[in-house]
């Protein structure tokens, strides 16, 4: 098993309600090493590329509004499988149906918006990582 990185956001409502410290010592807890950390409100552009797989779905443009309402804590974390790992850390996407003891089933609920706030972001695969790392930390 190689070393992997993989991009994590702590999105706008997360970091709205104080959660990044709560993220990142669970990332710590499961023995990931941090790499990079920035606090920054993402542009259009930025998620228009994060987000390139979703464009024309239905929640597309409320994505990227609830995207980029509000800072957002974006970390490289690092660790033999991490990309899985912090997947399983996250828990499913909706976070009525993300099981307790994951971050968006002990964390999250839906709040009736447009778009499931769900508190983090993960990338989904060594690929995705470094293309998403690319845009997140473009000086690593
Ligand atoms: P993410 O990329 O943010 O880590 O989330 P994910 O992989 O679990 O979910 P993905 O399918 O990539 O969707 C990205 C984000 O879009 C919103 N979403 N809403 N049907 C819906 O209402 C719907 N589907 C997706 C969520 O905020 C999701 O995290
Ligand atoms: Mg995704």
């Amino acid at each position: 098993m190689t070393i992997e990185r993989s991009l994590v956001l702590v999105k706008p409502d997360g970091f709205q309600r104080g959660l990044t410290g709560e993220v990142l010592r669970r990332v710590e807890a499961k023995g990931y090493a941090l790499r990079a950390l920035a606090i920054l409100t993402p542009t259009r552009g930025m998620l228009e590329q994060h987000y390139a797989e979703h464009q024309g779905k239905p929640f597309y443009e409320a994505l990227v509004e609830f995207m980029s309402s509000g800072p957002v804590t974006a970390a490289v974390i690092e660790g033999e499988d991490c990309v899985k790992g912090f997947r399983a850390l996250a828990g499913a996407t909706n976070p009525t149906d993300a099981a307790p003891g994951t971050i968006r089933g002990d964390l999250g609920r839906d709040w009736g918006t447009a778009v499931q706030q769900n508190i983090v972001h993960g990338s989904d695969s060594l690929e995705s990582a470094a293309r998403e790392i690319g845009i997140w930390f473009p000086q690593l």
